[in-house]
């Protein structure tokens, strides 16, 4: 909750201090800023598919969380308070619900993470090294029964915003 609150206000700080120092222009160039860190935020999903088989999943998530939440802050920049056209205004409303999903299911994967502390011990005494077990808990941990109905809410929120964004991309470079 506190992270949503901070984006907001990091948002319009960033706009205010654009505006006192006459950089407003740059507002366009945080879009793509931010629609790259979010693409690359996206390595995670990758990784946890296996599409890619290098770094952890665990960092890898956390630098999920933090590149899509500082690229929504510079979108909401770039948004600013402009709303001109229904699709992009559409993609922004997609992104915050999108957002605040993430900020959701980081706390469902707390909750899953602490309910498994048991098995760490399990896992240890059973003779893996403490980085296999932790490797195991994370994959646990995202496939609890919670997390797996989160999903069926956060996925295809993500699709319509990844859509609506595309749209938005696209009709700019047609017109
Ligand atoms: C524009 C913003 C965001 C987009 C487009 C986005 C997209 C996604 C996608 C597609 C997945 C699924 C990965 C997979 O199963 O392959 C995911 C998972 C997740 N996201 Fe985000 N996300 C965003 C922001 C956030 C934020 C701000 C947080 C938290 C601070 C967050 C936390 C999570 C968590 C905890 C998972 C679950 C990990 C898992 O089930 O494997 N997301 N996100």
């Amino acid at each position: 909750m506190q992270w949503y609150v901070i984006m907001i206000i990091a948002a319009i700080t960033i706009d205010y201090l654009l505006h006192r120092l006459e950089l407003v222009p740059i507002g366009l160039y945080l879009g793509y800023a931010g629609t790259i860190l979010i693409i690359i935020s996206l390595i995670y999903s990758l990784r946890k598919r296996k599409i890619i088989e290098s770094g952890s999943p665990k960092n890898l998530l956390s630098l999920h969380e933090y590149l899509a939440w500082t690229g929504s802050v510079l979108i909401l920049v770039h948004a600013g308070i402009h709303f001109n056209a229904v699709l992009p205004w559409l993609a922004v409303l997609m992104m915050l619900i999108t957002v605040a999903s993430g900020l959701v299911g980081k706390y469902l994967l707390k909750k899953a993470n602490e309910s498994l502390k048991g098995r760490r011990k399990e896992l240890v005494d059973s003779g893996l090294s403490s980085d296999e077990a932790e490797k195991k808990l994370f994959f646990d941990s995202i496939t609890v029964d919670l997390m797996k109905k989160w999903r069926v809410v956060h996925m295809p929120i993500t699709l319509l915003m990844g859509i609506l964004s595309l749209l938005h991309i696209i009709t700019i470079i047609m017109y």
